[in-house]
């Protein structure tokens, strides 16, 4: 499992679709370095991301995410797993950004399954409402095919270990890398 091209491998996806658990996977079987998105926003903004969106709102909180994008760029970070906010797939420049990166691959989660998985915590502050279940089935409606414009590849995950979705993942990315 060590030859891959020195090119990343970005997780896209809706909340609590795995991306940091199979991307912690990923990280372990490459050796691969792992960096959240959501972890540098935080780290840039210097505040949660509940916070952000309070003091800021989403639209900030969304530009937070394209210089993050625009730094990796800028640093020429390769051979590193990339796990992503949600939404970060809302701006049209960082589809463009995420595919720049490297091998965007989308993890599919049904819609019970992240309404269970994201009422386990309130770090959401887009699902902090009344009603969570219908902003998750209004913001896939509006999301699903954005996702799947952004990505390379597609995993529905729900039947799946994160071992198995992480060597899934490592295999088609070779495949991917070897004809570009
Ligand atoms: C968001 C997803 C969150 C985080 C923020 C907004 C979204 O990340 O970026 O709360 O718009 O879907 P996760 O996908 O890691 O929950």
């Amino acid at each position: 499992m060590t030859d891959m091209p020195p090119k990343n491998i970005v997780l896209i996806g809706f909340m609590a679709s795995g991306k940091s658990s199979i991307g912690r996977e990923l990280s372990q079987i490459l050796s691969y370095p792992l960096i959240d998105t959501d972890n540098l926003v935080v780290q840039r903004a210097g505040k949660s991301i509940p916070q952000i969106f309070a003091d800021e709102g989403e639209d900030c909180f969304r530009d937070h995410e394209s210089a993050v994008l625009h730094a990796l760029i800028d640093q020429k970070a390769v051979r590193h797993i990339i796990a992503t906010g949600g939404g970060i797939i809302e701006r049209p420049e960082n589809r463009d950004l995420l595919r720049q990166l490297g091998y965007v691959v989308w993890l599919i989660v049904s819609p019970s399954e992240i309404l269970r998985r994201t009422s386990r915590n309130k770090e959401r502050p887009l699902l902090n409402n009344d009603n969570p279940e219908d902003t998750i089935n209004t913001l896939l409606d509006h999301r699903t095919p954005i996702y799947k414009a952004s990505a390379h590849e597609e995993i529905e995950t729900d039947n799946l270990t994160f071992p198995e979705i992480a060597t899934g993942i490592i295999e088609s990315g070779r495949y991917f890398f070897s004809h570009l």
